[in-house]
């Protein structure tokens, strides 16, 4: 049986049809909350109803449990006091939990850059949870991919949703030269399935990415025209950026970009461009092939029916 925090969230939803397709049985940890939960349809899953800082909770979720992957995180709001509440405390609590119910290996999945020295907050909350970990002694393995793409992404939807935030411009932050290094979120969970099933745990952080490096203004320059939006690209300084970012947060509940992002993009994010054929042995995916999801989309339509989610609390 393998326990799957964060079943719910755009890297658990591709994950649990992975685990599922290659046969394995999957408990998903869900806290507890009003609204039903969005698994993926079609898949059959163990639900273990605890919030990630109950210990005596997390302790009945794992009876019968040789394995999990931890990939519930507060990282999409990069609040402090959620990140301190689910990526460091819950963190701890599941790895120690683990490590008592003798877990025979724990995928993690932390970011790329993550370190206790970093200024940016989500990165500072990985790398304490990557301490907890190690010292829980429960064996592990972390990967450290750095953006994610794919149907449901935190990347190329906002990224689209930002361009039908402004007509006739697309502000982009700085030159746009920073380098990232997205790797498709299919890839990833082949990885993790891959890794629970044919690997020892690796204790150390495995740097993860795709194919291709592209600079932001390569990316944006994809994600426009698979969008069907016609922008001009408009180099913008963080200054101004940040202002326009508060100004779109006080408008609308739900901005396509939030402020902490872009704190994100202040530096290059990549790994070791053959990382994944050289530990896995897996050709990943390039972004361009995997843009569909932006095609035939009103993306005006998109960012409205966000902030209309937002206020009916989805
Ligand atoms: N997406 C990326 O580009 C990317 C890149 C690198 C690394 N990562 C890492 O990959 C992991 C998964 O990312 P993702 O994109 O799938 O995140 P996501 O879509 O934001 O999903 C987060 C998941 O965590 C759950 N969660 C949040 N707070 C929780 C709490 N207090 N207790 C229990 N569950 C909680 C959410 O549950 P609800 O649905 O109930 O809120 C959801 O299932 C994260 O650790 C993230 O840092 C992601």
């Amino acid at each position: 049986m393998i326990l799957v925090t964060g079943a719910t969230g755009f890297v658990g939803r591709s994950l649990l049809r992975h685990l599922s397709a290659a046969g394995h049985q999957v408990r998903t940890l869900l806290k507890p909350a009003q609204r039903s939960p969005r698994l993926p349809a079609g898949v059959s899953v163990d639900v273990a109803l605890a919030s990630l800082t109950d210990a005596r909770g997390l302790r009945a979720a794992l009876v019968g449990v040789d394995c999990g992957v931890h990939l519930a995180s507060a990282d999409r709001t990069g609040n402090p006091a959620a990140l301190q509440r689910t990526d460091i405390e819950g963190t701890r609590t599941l790895a120690e939990a683990a490590a008592q119910a003798g877990v025979r290996h724990l995928v993690y999945v932390s970011h790329l850059g993550a370190s206790r020295e970093s200024a940016f907050p989500v990165l500072r909350a990985k790398a304490l949870a990557e301490e907890s970990l190690r010292t829980s002694r429960v064996p592990h393995t972390i990967l450290r991919p750095g953006i994610l793409f794919g149907t449901e992404d935190h990347f190329t939807r906002p990224l689209a949703m930002l361009g039908a935030s402004f007509p006739l411009v697309f502000l982009l932050p700085g030159d746009g030269d920073v380098l990232l290094h997205p790797l498709w979120v299919e890839d990833l969970a082949t990885l993790i399935t891959w890794t629970l099933d044919d690997h020892e745990p690796s204790g150390m952080p495995l740097e993860i990415g795709g194919p291709e490096y592209h600079s932001l203004r390569q990316v944006v320059s994809m994600i426009l025209p698979a969008a069907g939006l016609t922008r001009i690209i408009l180099p913008t300084r963080q200054p101004y950026l940040r202002a326009g970012a508060a100004v779109l947060g006080y408008l609308l509940p739900r901005p396509p970009i939030a402020p902490y992002f872009l704190d994100y993009l202040a530096s290059n994010r990549t790994a070791e461009i053959d990382s994944v054929p050289r530990l896995f042995g897996l050709q990943p995916a390039r972004l361009e092939a995997h843009l569909d999801h932006l095609r035939g989309k009103n993306w005006e339509w998109e960012l409205l029916a966000r902030q209309l989610a937002a206020r009916r609390g989805l």
